[in-house]
């Protein structure tokens, strides 16, 4: 059976290559055509673990690239869409993405014999694949739902770092839409692809919404903790790991994302809390929860700022050493990066500010230019500096030593992430969360 998979992103790229290097027959389809051609020599078009190895085995096996959709439409049976949906500048989420391929869809189911299911992957509000892309198929291909196409809602739960082990053993597999031979057909891909996941099968407005609900519950579960870090950090002695920790163990709570830091980033979690904010206003729910959840993340960035300001003095005309720029370390992603906040925000005061990562210094270029100072080593990036600020818990900020604080011109480091915080050394220490 072929599979087609429209869309070559974290979530498309991944999936293609793992299904390709188990032998699947795949075909992967893009509309960017500079991208395809990097993908078929078996370059990612960005920095993701394991993804180069697994995308030359499957090249060798069952993975093939395009970019015209009808070879898709006219041969594969099951056909992914794993577009992207950013989010509009209202906070709402922008479909234009996903309209303009089901569109392309549509156009080209009308012409062909072939019967497929249409999986929609990419992360869509509660309502939009029967409200809006049902609608958009129908007139399209004029065909009938359920007799000549499937339509079913997969959301996603990969992350970005870990996108290839996720995908080769997710927690679940969530299947969204109408009882019949289409869904069959996918929840037996999916049992012969991973023997021992539960597979969830619900209608498509509830598997949406289950996706919104993984990320929001995920986000709350950190604007908490971030929450808790602040009384700590108030509290003389106190300290939010141990915390974490222990409350970690009971298992009503679990030990995962109660990781205090500067707040949650990324192209997911702050732009699916907004959509739903967005969404459950506009259906008359006040979302007082995740309101309160957006809040406490935007107040960790400036209770940080407050922390250097407080550390430094002025910042004008100052050296401040950012390290880490991608949202979290085992990526280049600086996509709604918290860091890359911190440095407009440390730009406007004036600051002098040098930045190191080991990975998103070419995205920072493209979003910085020449108004900041890019560092290829720590100690570049120390030298003469009034203050480091650990931002991405990169594991090689753990080695910062006398060696380094040596060749600063203050020895100040606020850490949000407290790697430095068992080390006994000479300077001045914040870590955010202890007091
Ligand atoms: C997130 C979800 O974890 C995935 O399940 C989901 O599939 C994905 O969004 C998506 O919707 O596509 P991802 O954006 O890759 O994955 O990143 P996370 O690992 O969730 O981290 C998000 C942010 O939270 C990062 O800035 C990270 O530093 C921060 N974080 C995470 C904390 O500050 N503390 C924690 O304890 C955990």
């Amino acid at each position: 059976m072929k599979i087609g998979i429209i869309g070559l992103g974290f979530v498309g790229l991944s999936f293609a290559s793992v299904l390709g290097a188990k032998n699947h027959h795949v075909i992967g389809c893009d509309s960017d055509k500079t991208k395809v051609n990097k993908i078929r020599n078996g370059i990612p078009p960005f920095f993701e673990p394991k993804l180069e190895k697994t995308l030359k085995l499957a090249l060798k096996r069952g993975l093939s690239l395009t970019d015209d959709i009808s070879k898709i439409i006219s041969e594969c049976k099951l056909i992914f869409v794993t577009v992207g949906t950013p989010q509009k500048k209202d906070g709402s989420i922008d479909l234009s993405m996903v309209k303009a391929a089901v569109e392309e869809i549509g156009r080209c189911l009308r012409t062909t014999r072939n019967k497929p299911a249409i999986v929609i992957k990419s992360t869509v509000i509660p309502g939009t694949t029967l409200d809006t892309l049902l609608p958009i198929l129908n007139k399209k291909s004029g065909k009938k739902v359920g007799m000549d196409f499937g339509l079913i809602t997969n959301p996603e739960f990969l992350r970005e770092s870990m996108a290839i082990d996720d995908t080769t053993n997710p927690h679940v597999v969530v299947l969204g839409g109408a009882k019949d031979k289409f869904m069959d057909l996918i929840r037996k891909f999916y049992q012969n692809l991973h023997s021992d996941v539960p597979i969830v099968v619900t209608n498509n407005q509830t598997s949406e919404l289950i996706k919104y609900t993984n990320n929001s519950f995920l986000a709350t579960k950190i604007s908490f903790i971030n929450q808790i870090s602040n009384i700590c950090q108030s509290i003389p002695g106190a300290n939010v790991e141990d915390v974490a920790r222990t409350i970690g163990l009971d298992p009503r709570i679990g030990p995962l994302f109660l990781n205090a830091g500067p707040g949650y980033g990324g192209s997911c979690l702050p732009k699916d809390v907004k959509a739903i904010i967005n969404f459950s206003n506009k259906i008359g729910i006040n979302p007082v929860l995740l309101d309160a959840v957006e809040t406490v993340n935007d107040y960790q960035l400036e209770n940080l700022l407050l922390t250097i300001k407080k550390a430094t003095g002025t910042l004008q005309s100052k050296k401040i050493t950012v390290l880490g720029l991608a949202f979290k370390p085992d990526t280049d992603d600086i996509r709604d990066s918290v860091a890359v906040k911190l440095v407009k925000m440390l730009l406007k005061k004036g600051a002098k500010v040098t930045v190191h990562d080991p990975k998103a210094i070419e995205n920072a270029k493209v979003v910085f230019k020449d108004e900041v100072t890019y560092a290829d080593s720590l100690d570049d990036a120390l030298l003469h500096s009034y203050c480091g600020v650990i931002m991405t818990p990169w594991r090689e900020y753990r080695s910062i030593g006398e060696r380094h604080l040596k060749l600063m011109k203050k020895r100040i480091i606020v850490d949000s992430r407290r790697m430095l915080s068992e080390h006994r050394l000479k300077m001045r220490y914040y870590p955010i969360g202890i007091g």
